[in-house]
């Protein structure tokens, strides 16, 4: 089968701060570094989607990206753009902001709906600076 893997590429900016309330400032500060600055500091983060299938017969997709783009506005982008990632964003409510955390959250968020568009949601990558990023298969060993 000609599985083949399309991705959109997508970008927001946000704020955050890795905090954990248990621990002492001191080792926050070890820890955490400069992420555990007390009134927030901002990323410009790229989101990118990969969904893989098989080219249809009539359209030569494996899904419209047109649909995969509106999707992401507005499940992740919408939510996520100009916000406070600790505080603005229901989805991700409760969880240490890290881009870990916030990758495996975007793919709970979108899985089923790109699913429901004909898609199967493969990997999230999610890049934080020119230098940190992560990906996530859905738990799944990458292919
Ligand atoms: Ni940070």
């Amino acid at each position: 089968m000609n599985t083949i893997y399309i991705t959109r590429r997508e970008t927001f900016n946000g704020a955050h701060k890795l905090w954990q309330e248990e621990w002492s400032e001191e080792k926050n500060w070890e820890v955490f570094g400069k992420c555990s600055n007390k009134n927030w500091h901002g990323h410009n983060f790229q989101l990118f989607v990969t969904v893989k299938g098989v080219p249809d017969e009539n359209t030569g997709f494996v899904m419209n990206l047109k649909t995969l783009s509106q999707i992401l506005k507005e499940k992740v982008i919408e939510p996520l753009d100009h916000k406070n990632l600790n505080l603005d964003v229901p989805f991700f409510k409760g969880k240490m902001a890290s881009t870990e955390n916030l990758a495996i959250a975007i793919w709970d968020e979108i899985y089923d709906i790109i699913a429901k568009n004909g898609g199967e949601l493969a990997k999230i990558k999610l890049v934080e600076t020119e230098n940190n990023y992560v990906n996530y298969y859905g738990g799944k060993e990458p292919f």
